[in-house]
């Protein structure tokens, strides 16, 4: 404003001087100076101003935890991990794609997730879409950074997993991963060491899986084999709407009376409701004789309608759902809760401790009748609620 303001009276007195004189005097050349001098010292503090405003705005980012942490890596990728992410976009279905969309998730929050695989999992179109979206979101101050929800979910199963292996006390554990997609928990949790890990998937996304982590690492079987830090690692190629996934699942070595983590992170929903009461039933009715932990997400009905085409079980009330297929001690949290915060929601006015604030049968929010979208993530016991008693 001011530097306009000096610029103009400067402007008009010149016109006037060169009109009156035709030419340039020295109190010409020393008026222009003065003005030019004056503009620059002006413009400089302003511009001093925006660019501390600036690291501010990146010192409270740092502090919450959004852009300047965020990494978008620079290419990072052999010509085979491009073909097989070319063969992902072209052949895949978006239920497949979705794997490679939740590590995008993780290898963006890898400030807070160690998962060195993600970025070569997730390929460079979905890592550069959940760029993007960040991006906005850190520019408009959104209330919640995109990927958010994805990183919270990580490390509360990751919490989970290793409280429910503690609780087994001692001996080796099994971890079942239904939908496993990206997932690398064999690679980078240290608590998994004991453990044999089982994870399920389409044949394809597993095949993509093995093919992208033998590109990324490319060494011999030996450094492979230390690369993993779960005692084993079985990938079983299964449907889970078929009726034969925990056949399969026998067949590569499962036990069912050994003590079990089933994880179920993020699959639940991509079911028919039939699908999923079944996958849950099962688990159910096979874990009776040893100590068994369940993990799982859960939308509630009005998050399903985010994507019709591929969100379709849902429960509003989990914890009343599960102990009615017999399982116990059944625990719910939402995101944002004490033991799903992880410090990565700053703001007290997000969306997440809005709704947790909210009665849970509400299914529009009454400020602005928004639909109250809720993820609830259910830790449940396996021994029948006798069983536990004794
Ligand atoms: C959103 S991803 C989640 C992957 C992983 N659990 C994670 O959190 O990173 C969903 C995964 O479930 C798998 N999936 C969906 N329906 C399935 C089915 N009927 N049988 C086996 N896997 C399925 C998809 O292929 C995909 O890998």
């Amino acid at each position: 404003m001011i530097e306009q303001l000096f610029w103009d009276i400067g402007c008009v007195w010149l016109s006037f001087l060169i009109l009156n004189n035709n030419s340039f005097s020295f109190s010409t050349v020393l008026f222009i100076s003065v003005v030019y001098i004056a503009w620059l010292i002006l413009s400089t503090s302003s511009l001093s101003i925006s660019s501390h405003q600036k690291s501010a705005i990146i010192m409270a980012n740092q502090e919450n935890g959004s852009l300047p942490n965020f990494i978008l890596p620079d290419s990072l990728y052999t010509e085979t991990i491009r073909e097989v992410h070319s063969a992902v976009e072209h052949d895949w279905d978006s239920l497949r794609q979705s794997a490679c969309q939740t590590a995008a998730g993780r290898a963006l929050w890898k400030h807070v997730i160690h998962d060195p695989l993600a970025e070569f999992l997730a390929g460079e179109t979905y890592l550069k879409k959940l760029y993007e979206k960040i991006k906005k979101d850190v520019l408009n101050n959104a209330r919640e950074i995109s990927g958010v929800i994805i990183a919270v979910r990580t490390l509360w199963f990751d919490k989970r997993i290793e409280a429910a292996l503690t609780s087994f006390d001692g001996g080796g554990a099994q971890v079942v991963i239904l939908g496993a997609g990206m997932d690398t928990r064999a690679y980078r949790l240290s608590c998994l060491k004991d453990s044999n890990i089982f994870e399920v998937d389409f044949p394809e996304v597993l095949q993509m899986k093995t093919a992208i982590i033998e590109a990324a690492t490319e060494t011999t079987d030996e450094q492979k084999h230390q690369l993993m830090i779960a005692k084993s690692l079985n990938r079983v190629a299964a449907d889970l709407r078929e009726k034969d996934w925990l056949e399969k699942l026998q067949e590569s070595g499962l036990k069912l009376n050994k003590k079990t983590v089933w994880v179920l992170e993020g699959i639940l929903y991509y079911l028919s409701h039939s699908n999923a009461m079944d996958v849950l039933k099962i688990i159910a009715n096979n874990c009776t004789s040893a100590h068994t932990v369940l993990l799982a997400d859960f939308m509630n009905k009005q998050s399903t309608t985010m994507s019709s085409s591929n969100f379709h079980f849902y429960s509003d009330y989990p914890d009343q759902l599960l102990p009615s297929l017999g399982f116990s001690d059944v625990e719910l949290s939402q995101i944002g809760d004490p033991d799903a915060h992880f410090g990565l929601l700053h703001d007290p006015l997000n969306l997440f401790n809005k709704l947790r604030n909210l009665p849970r049968s509400l299914q529009t929010h009454p400020d602005d009748g928004t639909p109250c979208c809720r993820l609830y993530l259910l830790k449940a016991s396996g021994e029948p609620p006798n069983q536990t008693m004794l």
